[in-house]
């Protein structure tokens, strides 16, 4: 029986080189680590249970049976993090460039089951050539069946993508079914057709970063959440943005206590409004005084930056923040800032994570170019995922609070649960010239002299500013629920959520609802 244990752990041994010392070193020589490494890294110290090392591929197309690797392209298992159990899966370049097989598929989808019979995150590290040529359709078949997992889990637990080398063509769609994905800056890319069948078809010439790089997927397109310098930051990552989530959709996030108080009042929130209403001010500046121990965990930090979107702890509990920008494009909503955030707070609602808006919104970007894409459809989806959610949800306005936009950002008859005003809010149908040029652009067309015309419309826009550009009206509706002063705001959110804790609402059965898509 010794020898029996002997050929046990030199098989362990053969396995756990995968693709064999050469392709490691080639990995290595890439600044790439390798599957395993990821994992070790990735999990607290020796948490990592392995499955499936021992099953090779069943091709033998192309001399394939020849070319037989022990656990084949892939790593699979689970381990913890903080403690907590989490299901992995971790391609293995060395191996046939992580190319996806029918056995391949067939180990991710068990670690898939599994998570998903105990509830329990699904992180996938991804490294691959895509599907494996000499397999044809069984490997397409395999992703298939992956995608349907992908799908199944979605809502139920929480599922991170980390891509830390090429994704390709089928092997992309994975990572998009999932609720976030992280790319390194040096050696991935995401691309559907890569820049040689872009020449074909298009006669486009691109570079690989250009189409598909870190850079482009978390700025332009959005495909992607987090842009890392490096390997490390994003398993660190991957830690991070579990703890502010739960284990499963019928789990609430962990409590994580910093010991900062919850009725620190900040006097800078006094003072952070400037006088002219058309100045901008930095709101993540707001988002870091309210937050616990200032910390903001910012998802889609390059991608339609006129919007905030990100996780923080307020008193201890994992708070889902969503907020306009004043100091990009004046906080306007347009067609991707709705979408970043729809897309955000339809994960904190699935997921039991109460919402904070901050709102200082100018209103929708007007012209044809968002009318085109689409700006009504778009801004649907985030009135659609606000309207929807059942989280605990309070909003804060801090400044403008103008039309359609006002209405989009969780107000009242949203459901928002308790929404509080700054007295610097401006809660109207539009700002004073706007609605003065509109008011009396007939009365304004006769008077003849600029001057007096000018002199004329200052009256009004004042009358107007008087009336409307203040937080009374609202109030005095009960839309808004208390004025409060900036500074105690950390004080009024945290008690709010505190007295939200056993909220219960639902919505009528239904098979689902058809979000504006
Ligand atoms: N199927 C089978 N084997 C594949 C593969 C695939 N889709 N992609 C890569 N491999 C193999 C290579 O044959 C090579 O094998 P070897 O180590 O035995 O020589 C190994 O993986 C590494 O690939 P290589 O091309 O040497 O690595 P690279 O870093 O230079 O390039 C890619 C990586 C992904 C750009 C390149 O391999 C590629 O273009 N692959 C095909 C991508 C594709 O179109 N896939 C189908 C889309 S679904």
């Amino acid at each position: 029986s010794q020898e029996k244990i002997k050929k046990l752990i030199d098989l362990r041994t053969e396995a756990k080189l995968g693709g064999g010392q050469k392709r490691v070193d080639g990995q290595h020589a890439k600044g790439k680590m390798t599957a395993r490494e990821r994992i070790e890294a990735l999990l607290d110290e020796g948490s990592f249970e392995e499955f499936d090392m021992f099953v090779t591929h069943r091709c033998t197309n192309f001399g394939m049976q020849k070319k037989k690797f022990m656990g084949d392209g892939v790593v699979t298992g689970h381990g913890t993090i903080d403690g907590r159990v989490v299901y992995v899966f971790s391609k293995d370049f060395t191996v046939l460039g992580g190319s996806l097989s029918e056995t391949m598929a067939m180990k991710i989808c068990k670690v898939m089951d599994m998570a998903m019979k105990v509830g329990a995150p699904i992180i996938g590290i991804n490294d691959s050539g895509g599907a494996r040529i000499q397999e044809g359709v069984t490997a397409l078949a395999g992703y298939a069946e992956i995608f349907q997992r992908n799908i199944e889990a979605s809502g139920v637990v929480p599922q991170i993508s980390a891509i830390f080398g090429p994704c390709a063509g089928g092997d992309v769609y994975s990572p998009a079914l999932t609720d976030f994905i992280m790319m390194t800056e040096q050696n991935s890319y995401m691309f559907v057709t890569g820049p040689k069948v872009v020449k074909t078809v298009t006669g486009e010439d691109i570079t690989v970063e250009d189409l598909g790089g870190a850079h482009v997927h978390a700025s332009k397109s959005g495909v992607s959440h987090f842009e890392l310098e490096n390997e490390e930051e994003g398993l660190l990552l991957i830690r991070k943005l579990l703890s502010y989530m739960p284990q499963n959709n019928l789990e609430e996030a962990p409590i994580v206590s910093t010991g900062d108080p919850i009725d620190r009042m900040d006097d800078v929130l006094n003072t952070i409004i400037p006088d002219n209403p058309n100045m901008p001010y930095d709101m993540k500046e707001v988002i870091h005084t309210l937050a616990d121990d200032g910390e903001f965990l910012e998802v889609h930090r390059n991608y339609a930056k006129n919007i905030l979107v990100g996780f923080v702890r307020m008193g201890g509990q994992s708070v889902g923040v969503v907020a306009n920008q004043p100091s990009f494009l004046a906080g306007v909503l347009d067609c991707d800032a709705s979408r970043k955030a729809a897309r955000f707070v339809r994960f904190c609602d699935a997921f039991n994570i109460p919402l904070l808006t901050l709102v200082d919104v100018p209103g929708f970007l007007p012209g044809s170019g968002q009318e085109y894409a689409g700006i009504i459809t778009h801004g649907a989806k985030l009135m659609f995922a606000y309207g929807e959610a059942t989280v605990p949800k309070i909003t804060v306005t801090l400044r403008k609070s103008y039309g359609g936009a006002h209405d989009v950002m969780s107000c009242k008859q949203l459901k928002s649960d308790l929404n509080y005003a700054w007295p610097s809010a401006e809660i109207a149908v539009m700002g004073a010239k706007g609605a003065i040029e509109v008011l009396e652009g007939r009365a304004m067309s006769k008077i003849e002299d600029p001057e007096e015309r000018k002199k004329y419309a200052a009256e009004k826009e004042n009358e107007y500013t008087e009336k409307f550009s203040n937080p009374y009206n609202a109030a005095a509706h009960g839309y808004i629920d208390d004025v409060i002063e900036p500074r105690n705001s950390r004080f009024r959110i945290i008690r709010g959520f505190q007295s939200l804790q056993t909220k219960k609402t639902s919505l009528p059965p239904k098979k689902h609802g058809n979000i504006p898509l």
